[in-house]
């Protein structure tokens, strides 16, 4: 398939225009020589333009799509405290002049309204603390918002669902595209992408990689260790999109390589030294924003893959920055060292 196909067949699904899209493809020399070596390029999807931006934008163009093309007039969603999805989609549902409902996790940042939590605020949004251990718990909480807000005569549509997934994931099939068309424009050629990424984002840049038939390598630092099996959770993500799109491509387990290796001891939510030094690195070499519990894991592992010699010096790697950087203003104690 050629690049104007893909997007062809994904231009057929319902979309809503949100981001600010082609986000740049950008040098960093400095990074470069501080980790030893190989050749960084930083794609900027924290500058995707919706309420401080991410990767969730270019999902929610497509999840979104699929509620209002079904009536809808509440987004509802859920995620931990500082969730950056739950952000991205307040803003969505600001923008796009409908409802917004979240319940999210009780956990060690939602007693403080910071970060994200009060973006969500600002937002509009109606935010719902829910007291469950974890955010794969939070199904029951988003079902009861979805009872209630249908008794009150609404109609509620859960944009944070796997059922979504495959569709969120278009957008990263589409960012595949425009990495590739950047990067031949600025005479590189990328061997490897690194990214954060534990549900939709990996698996649209391996779609757009498949399709596309092209071999570089994409490595998915998650930022959670989930219940489930990722590799297959990814699978059936990729093969709903070849169904959806009516494309013959088909996946296995070799097409997908995501490491939970640098989520760290205490978990998703929590910081790690080596992600917080790997964003102050970020920020002193090239004065570029990570945060601590996905972008700066990121790129911890993109160092330490770079030690291990699993990644060559002599390579070209695109860093896909995801965002999440309001999240920043939540870890300040953690930033400074006070925890
Ligand atoms: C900043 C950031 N990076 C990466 C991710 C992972 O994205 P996904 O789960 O869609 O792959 C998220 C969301 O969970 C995020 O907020």
């Amino acid at each position: 398939m050629t690049v104007s196909e893909l997007r062809e067949c994904i231009g057929g699904l319902p979309r809503v225009n949100l981001g600010h899209l082609p986000t740049p493809l950008e040098h960093c020399p400095r990074l470069s020589e501080a980790i030893g070596g190989p050749k960084i390029l930083i794609k900027r999807d924290d500058c995707t333009g919706l309420a401080f931006g991410g990767n969730k934008t270019r999902q929610l163009e497509f999840t979104i799509a699929q509620g209002l093309e079904r009536g809808a007039d509440v987004l509802i969603g859920g995620a931990g405290s500082q969730s950056n999805h739950c952000r991205q989609l307040s803003a969505a549902a600001a923008k796009l002049g409908v409802d917004c409902a979240l319940a999210v996790v009780k956990d060690h940042k939602s007693d403080t309204i910071q970060g994200n939590l009060l973006l969500d605020d600002l937002l509009g949004a109606s935010v719902e603390i829910v007291d469950v251990e974890t955010q794969e718990l939070l199904d029951d909480a988003k079902d009861a918002l979805m009872n209630r807000l249908k008794s009150e005569g609404r109609n509620p549509f859960t944009v944070m669902q796997k059922a979504n997934r495959p569709y969120g994931a278009m957008g990263y099939a589409l960012c595949m595209t425009e990495i590739l068309e950047q990067c031949e424009a600025l005479g590189e050629k990328p061997t490897t992408i690194v990214l954060c990424s534990g549900s939709c984002t990996q698996p649209g840049l391996i779609f757009g990689k498949k399709a596309l038939g092209v071999d570089t390598r994409i490595i998915g630092i998650a930022p959670i260790v989930w219940s489930y099996d990722i590799q297959e959770a990814f699978i059936v993500v990729l093969n709903k999109m070849s169904d959806v799109l009516g494309v013959d491509v088909e996946f296995e387990r070799s097409d997908v390589e995501n490491t939970n290796a640098y989520v760290g001891e205490r978990g998703y939510g929590y910081y790690t030294d080596e992600g917080n030094a790997a964003l102050r690195l970020m920020a002193q070499k090239e004065g570029i924003l990570l945060e601590t519990n996905y972008t700066g894991k990121a790129l911890a592992g993109l160092i330490d893959l770079v030690k291990k010699g699993d990644i060559g010096s002599d390579e070209t790697v695109v860093f896909v920055h995801t965002g999440g950087t309001p999240a920043l203003f939540a870890y300040s104690d953690e930033l400074l060292g006070n925890k």
